[in-house]
């Protein structure tokens, strides 16, 4: 079956304080977001991409990469799982059903080739419904409550980051999407949706470098992680 991509852009960024959305902050004199889809359409056995983008989105024509014929555009929604959505009905729309995506937050653009293609594998080596780049958690990690009081500590041997892209059948996913917020469930990524349904994801692990730019710090970090890849 042929791999699409599915990248969620239609975040407003609030967290990075940057007055506009952050997938469009530039890094080594290009945004986030065409680092990011270039190194996708860069993949050889990737079909396509579909990229949700705000509705009031004035910034993407701008790019000359919007041009690409590769890559087709939908509205996203209010919450990141409504943009994969509608992505995934677009697909459906434009004759994808049986295809399998990739979606990628357009906020990670350190994303490699081998990582990727080791997901691919390994769920296809699997008998898992799909699965996911992430990496085992290094620090602790605490439950907070009111007035920052901690009341808890998590196992972290059993603990990982997820990370996107993330591997699923268009059916399954959208399915499995449509159900988790039909009930109102918190659907920060894809699996959780996949999980929901009564699936177990494959989790792969990818590379720690795959960051998700989302802090004004977050910033020379991925600068720093391109100009080291690039060597
Ligand atoms: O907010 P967060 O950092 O989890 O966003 C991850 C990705 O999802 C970003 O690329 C963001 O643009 C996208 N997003 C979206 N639609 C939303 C919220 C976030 O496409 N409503």
């Amino acid at each position: 079956a042929p791999v699409w991509c599915v990248v969620p852009a239609a975040g407003v960024g609030a967290r990075m304080k940057a007055g506009f959305p952050k997938q469009y902050l530039k890094l080594q004199h290009k945004t986030i977001l065409e680092h990011t889809l270039e190194r996708l359409l860069a993949l050889p056995y990737v079909a396509g991409v579909v990229l949700a983008l705000h509705p009031d989105d004035d910034y993407w024509t701008t790019l000359p990469i919007s041009r690409d014929q590769r890559i087709s555009c939908v509205d996203g929604a209010v919450e990141r799982a409504g943009s994969v959505l509608n992505s995934l009905t677009w697909l459906e729309d434009n004759g994808h059903s049986d295809a399998w995506v990739l979606v990628h937050d357009a906020a990670r653009p350190c994303v490699t080739s081998d990582t990727v293609a080791n997901l691919i594998e390994s769920v296809r080596r699997s008998d898992a419904v799909g699965g996911i780049l992430g990496v085992p958690v290094s620090d602790t990690l605490k439950q907070v409550v009111n007035d920052n009081r901690i009341t808890g500590t998590q196992d972290r041997s059993k603990l990982w980051q997820a990370q996107t892209p993330q591997f699923f059948s268009v059916g399954l996913l959208k399915r499995a999407l449509q159900q988790a917020l039909d009930v109102g469930l918190m659907v920060t990524d894809e699996a959780s949706a996949m999980e929901f349904a009564g699936h177990q994801p494959l989790m792969v692990e990818g590379r720690a470098d795959n960051i998700k730019v989302t802090r004004p710090e977050d910033l020379p970090l991925a600068t720093f992680i391109l100009q080291q890849q690039a060597l």
